[in-house]
């Protein structure tokens, strides 16, 4: 890779996401002294990897935009991921304990305030994208669309589902892979689009990254899972082994730890490749892709 420092961006970028995410509590949840105030405030704030907003921030800045002028959606976008780790932690899903190295909400709260949290930090992101101060409306619209579609039925929620339903059972690679794009691929993709669309991008750009956006979500999925066969839980500050626990549909456990390297490795090749003609501007991106399966939590 080339000398671009990413660990010095990741940090700087956490710390605006970090402090942009406790700002947009503030005005588009109840008062944090409220129970679903403060379970939301619990989830959203325990320091995640915030990889979402960072590249939505990475593909504004590679299409020329300014990066700070997409925090808003950067932070809708993490308050949705968020909302979907609190409901995926819960017993009906996949019934864990530790989230981002603390007590899931469920744990730390009770299952009906963890699903009310979730449901709150959803709604919560579109409230804050819809905010009239938030981006142009015709681009809002654009950016709102595309985000419901990738979180929903469309997208994540139809891979949760079929997440669920391929449990105990054997999926070939393209169930698999369909799979792994919508539950986590989705959003992933609508992030970088996201950015992409506010920071101006020409069609052929926003086509480009989106290509790169579709090889990254997918191998970050392959990562996760492989993490969750390899990983340490004390880095990752969550369960592992869990997914052979429930006999979920994983690529290690359909193509073994070795050859599911090597694919998300590839995967990341090509999503480097889509970047060809972008400059020096995308070498976030592009250091982002290789974090993306070199990543240990
Ligand atoms: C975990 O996402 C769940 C998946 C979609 C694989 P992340 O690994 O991005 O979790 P945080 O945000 O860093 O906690
Ligand atoms: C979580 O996927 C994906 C979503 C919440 C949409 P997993 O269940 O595979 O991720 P972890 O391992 O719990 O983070
Ligand atoms: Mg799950
Ligand atoms: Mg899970």
């Amino acid at each position: 890779m080339s000398a671009f420092a990413l660990d010095g961006y990741l940090h700087a970028r956490r710390h605006i996401v970090e402090n942009a995410l406790q700002e947009s509590l503030n005005v588009s949840t109840p008062p944090v002294d409220g129970r679903v105030g403060q379970a939301m405030e619990y989830s959203l704030m325990a320091g995640g990897k915030r990889l979402r907003p960072i590249l939505c921030m990475a593909a504004c800045e590679a299409v020329g935009g300014q990066p700070d002028s997409v925090l808003k959606a950067a932070c809708a976008l993490e308050m949705i991921h968020t909302y979907s780790l609190v409901h995926d932690d819960l017993p009906a899903m996949d019934d864990d304990d530790f989230r981002r190295g603390r007590l899931t909400c469920h744990k730390a709260f009770d299952e009906a305030t963890a699903v009310l949290a979730g449901d709150a930090l959803l709604t919560s992101a579109f409230h804050l994208l819809s905010m009239e101060d938030t981006f142009p409306a015709d681009l809002a619209l654009d950016v709102i669309r595309m985000i419901a579609k990738a979180s929903g039925s469309f997208g994540m929620i139809e891979g949760q589902m079929r997440d669920i339903e391929a449990e105990g059972k054997v999926l070939d690679l393209s169930a698999l892979r369909a799979l792994h794009g919508l539950k986590t691929g989705a959003l992933i993709c609508a992030s970088v689009e996201a950015g992409a669309v506010l920071g101006g991008a020409t069609p052929t750009q926003r086509a480009a990254l989106k290509s790169y956006a579709d090889k990254i979500g997918l191998a970050f999925q392959v990562a996760d899972d492989i993490l969750n066969v390899e990983g340490d839980p004390a880095l990752m500050g969550k369960g592992v082994g869990t997914d052979a626990e429930h006999d979920k549909a994983t690529y290690p456990s359909l193509m073994g730890l070795a050859e599911s390297k090597a694919y998300a490795a590839d995967l990341v090749k090509d999503a480097l490749n889509a970047l060809n003609d972008f400059g020096e501007r995308a070498e976030p991106l592009k250091s982002l892709a290789l974090y993306v399966i070199q990543r240990q939590r």
